[in-house]
C-alpha cells in the first residue's frame, strides 16, 4: 500500500497568516515538534524574503535529522542561490521553486507570454537540479490555468529534473470534483506523469481545502501539502491533521495511510496555536475544544452505553486524554449520574432526584455546568458523599 507524503508548510504558508510573526527560537520549537509528528517534508520559509527568514531556514535545516527541509524560491536565479545557501547543510535538502501559470497571473503580474514561462521553467528547474538533490516545482494558480498549458509546463519541469510537481489551488477556487478531474487529466496528458510525484496544495477560501486535497489523493496525488490547524494566507491552507486522520479513519476508502503519529496531534496543535497566537476555533475538526464533546442528552446517553454510537474518532487516537461530556441544558440523567460518580458521589434515588432537579434549573441560567457547580449543588442539597 503506497503511503502519502506529508509536506508541511506551517512555517512558510502558515506563517503568511496575517498577524503571525514567529522568531527563530519559536520556529525551531515548532519544527522539532512537526518532525516528531512524522511530517516527511517541512517547508520552513522563503530564504530570499529577508535575512531573518534565511537564518531561520538555515538553522532548522542544520538541526533536523528525520525529515527533509525545504525553502521556497521564485523562478529567479538569486532566489534559488540564496535558498541553496540556507538549505545546503540539511540531511535531505529540497528546493521548492515556483512560477505562476494562469492567464491572469501571466498578463497582470508576470507580464510574460506562455512561451517565456515555458523557457523560464526549463532554465530554473535545470539550475535547481545542478544545486539540489531534490527539486519540487509548483505551477502557481494551477487551478485557474488552461489545462493543456499546465500539462505542458509539468512535462517540461519533469524533463528538466523536477521530481515533485505541485498543483496549487492558490486562491482556493476549485471544488473536489473539479480538482479530482484536474489530477485525472494530468495523469492522462503528462507523458512523464509516473516519473514524478504529483502534489496537491489547497487554500480554504471556499472552505473546501481538505475535501479538495482528498479528491486529489483519490486521483493520483502522492504528496499532500498543508499546515497544522489549517493556518495560512487569508482563510488558510488545508489542515494536515484533518487529512491524516481522514486517511486513517477511512482507510477502507482511501487505502493511503500517512506517516503522521496521530497521538502527537493535540500537542502539536496547542504549540502552534500558542506560538502563532492563532486560536483554534472550538468546533474545529480533530483539534477544536469541542471536537470530542457531546452535549445533547441523546448523544451522551448513546456514548455512555457504547462510545462508537456517536464517536468515529477516539480522542486518545489524536492525543486527547479524555472526551468531555459537556453538561448543559440538553444533558440527561444518564450523563449527570455518570459525572457525579466520576466526581466520587454515591447518591441514592432521592438524592439523584433532588440534585438533578437543581442541576436542570441551573442550566436555565448557565450554559455550561462545571464540576465546581456540581460540588456546590451537592453541598447546597446536603447530599451524602
Ligand atoms: O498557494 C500557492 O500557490 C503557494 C505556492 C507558492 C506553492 O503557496
Ligand atoms: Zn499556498
Amino acid at each position: 500500500m503506497s503511503r502519502i507524503q506529508l509536506f508541511d508548510t506551517t512555517l512558510r504558508d502558515g506563517e503568511q497568516s496575517p498577524g503571525v510573526n514567529l522568531n527563530a527560537v519559536e520556529k525551531l520549537q515548532i519544527a522539532r515538534q512537526l518532525e516528531r509528528l512524522g511530517m516527511d517534508i517541512l517547508e520552513v520559509g522563503f530564504p530570499a524574503a529577508s535575512h531573518g527568514d534565511f537564518l531561520g531556514v538555515q538553522q532548522i535545516a542544520n538541526t533536523l535529522k528525520n525529515c527533509s527541509v525545504t525553502g521556497l524560491a521564485r523562478a529567479k536565479e538569486s532566489d534559488i542561490r540564496t535558498a541553496y545557501e540556507a538549505l545546503k547543510g540539511g540531511i535531505d535538502p529540497r528546493i521548492h521553486v515556483f512560477i505562476a501559470t494562469s492567464e491572469i497571473h501571466l498578463k497582470h503580474k508576470l507580464r510574460m507570454s506562455r512561451q517565456e514561462v515555458l523557457e523560464a521553467v526549463k532554465y530554473h528547474v535545470e539550475l535547481c537540479r545542478e544545486l539540489f538533490p531534490k527539486v519540487q516545482f509548483s505551477a502557481e494558480d494551477a487551478t485557474r490555468t488552461d489545462y493543456v498549458f499546465l500539462a505542458q509546463v509539468a512535462e517540461i519541469a519533469i524533463q528538466a529534473g523536477a521530481e515533485v510537481i505541485n498543483i496549487p489551488d492558490t486562491v482556493g477556487y476549485t471544488n473536489p470534483v473539479e480538482y479530482g478531474r484536474l489530477f485525472h487529466y494530468l495523469r492522462q496528458h503528462v507523458p512523464s506523469f509516473e516519473k514524478a510525484i504529483f502534489s496537491c496544495h489547497c487554500h480554504d477560501d471556499l472552505g473546501m481545502a481538505v475535501a479538495n486535497s482528498l479528491a486529489a489523493i483519490e486521483n493520483g496525488a502522492r504528496q499532500v501539502e498543508g499546515t497544522m490547524n489549517g493556518i495560512g494566507e487569508r482563510a488558510g491552507n488545508a489542515a494536515l491533521e484533518e487529512i491524516a486522520v481522514a486517511l486513517h479513519i477511512r482507510q477502507d476508502h482511501y487505502g493511503t495511510p500517512s506517516r503522521m503519529k496521530l497521538n502527537e496531534i493535540a500537542k502539536t496543535s496547542t504549540l502552534v496555536s500558542r506560538l502563532t497566537g492563532m486560536a483554534v476555533p472550538r468546533n474545529k475538526a480533530i483539534v477544536g475544544a469541542n471536537a470530542f464533546a457531546h452535549e445533547s442528552g441523546i448523544h451522551q446517553d448513546g456514548v455512555l452505553k457504547e462510545v462508537t454510537t456517536y464517536e468515529i474518532i477516539s480522542p486518545e487516537l489524536v492525543g486527547v486524554t479524555n472526551n468531555s461530556l459537556v453538561l448543559g441544558k440538553h444533558s440527561g440523567r444518564h450523563a449527570f449520574i455518570n459525572r457525579m460518580e466520576l466526581l466520587g458521589y454515591e447518591l441514592d434515588e432521592q438524592e439523584i432526584e433532588k440534585t438533578f432537579k437543581a442541576f436542570k434549573s441551573l442550566t436555565d441560567t448557565k450554559k455550561e455546568i462545571t464540576d465546581a457547580d456540581l460540588h456546590a449543588l451537592v453541598a447546597g442539597g446536603k447530599a451524602s458523599y
